[in-house]
């Protein structure tokens, strides 16, 4: 643990000569000091910053030689198979909780706002456009659910107009982009209506793995842990004059709620789907084979300022 009486976070290392903790620190000084002169303020202090948690580290551990190639190569690796369509640097910040950090210092408390989580990198631009109580699920598999709710921002006033985008997997786990065809399914916007209200039929979520088939799969194997991601469905919310909401709902009951490999559960998004008895009346009238599933999700807008 590093405490600010151990900058260099060697608390009770005691084989750590007087001298040697002296050639330490003034190696992460000097390091400091070559950007002092930064032009731009933030980029100073990030650079600073990184240096001293990145000297700590290393000296908290007392990163060994062959520990270091390991981890030049578990990077270039990172490097090697992310291209246009995979990015291995985002799901590691995902998996390290990183990018749920960020998320947090950036989408501030504001009332009762809903919470922000990980974007994911499944999300396509241009999704088809659906009606309110349309189908988004197009050819996916899965259970029919039907998913309501309202728009407003922190006041309670309801949000007309706002693009709801949504999208998720199927019940094999996998979004349509994931597929070799050129499919669109599981997919789609829509905008609240004149109250601020939305309304669509999609497939009740079912849980997948992030892409595992690389360095940080490895890494999550290494470590014990699971690629599995708790079932969920992904929201992006934007209205005018008020802050875009990355999001996703979960099914509560899943019992992967608190083990999400990327860390992007919240209770607060944690929603009752209710499960439907074949025959149930759904609400549109649509005639549905077999069991169907029900949610309500209602949206909280920040101001875009908050
Ligand atoms: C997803 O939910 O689509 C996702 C999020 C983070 C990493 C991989 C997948
Ligand atoms: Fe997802």
């Amino acid at each position: 643990m590093i405490t600010s009486d151990d900058p260099a976070g060697q608390a009770g290392d005691s084989e750590i000569s007087v001298e040697q903790r002296a050639r330490e620190d003034e190696l992460v000084e000097r390091v400091v000091a070559s950007f002092a002169n930064a032009p731009d303020p933030r980029l100073r202090q990030i650079t600073t910053a990184l240096t001293r948690h990145l000297h700590a580290f290393l000296r908290e551990v007392r990163l060994t030689g062959a520990e270091w190639e390991s981890g030049i190569e578990f990077l270039a690796a990172a490097g090697h198979i992310t291209d246009a369509r995979r990015q291995e640097f985002v799901l590691l910040s995902d998996v390290l909780g990183a990018s749920m950090q960020t998320i947090a210092i950036n989408n501030v408390a504001v009332g009762d706002a809903t919470e922000a989580t990980v974007f994911g990198p499944f999300f396509v631009e241009g999704a088809p456009l659906i009606e309110n109580g349309g189908d988004l699920a197009g050819d996916a598999p899965g259970e029919p659910c039907w998913v309501e709710g309202v728009v407003r921002d922190v006041v309670g006033n309801p949000v007309p107009g706002a693009r709801i985008e949504v999208w998720e997997a199927d019940e094999d786990g996998f979004y349509d982009v994931q597929y070799e065809d050129t499919r669109t399914a599981g997919r789609a916007h829509l905008f609240s209506d004149a109250q601020g209200e939305f309304r669509f039929w999609a497939i009740t979520p079912t849980p997948y793995p992030i892409p595992a088939d690389g360095p940080v799969g490895a890494m999550l194997a290494a470590t014990g842990r699971s690629p599995l991601r708790a079932s969920h469905l992904h929201f992006m919310v934007t209205a005018t004059g008020l802050r875009t909401l990355v999001t996703h709902i979960f099914v509560r009951g899943d019992e992967l709620l608190d083990r999400d490999s990327v860390f992007g559960v919240k209770e607060s998004l944690v929603k009752d789907f209710r499960g439907q008895e074949p025959g149930t009346p759904t609400p549109d009238g649509r005639a549905v084979d077999g069991t169907w599933s029900r949610v309500r999700f209602d949206i909280v807008l920040a101001p875009a300022d908050a």
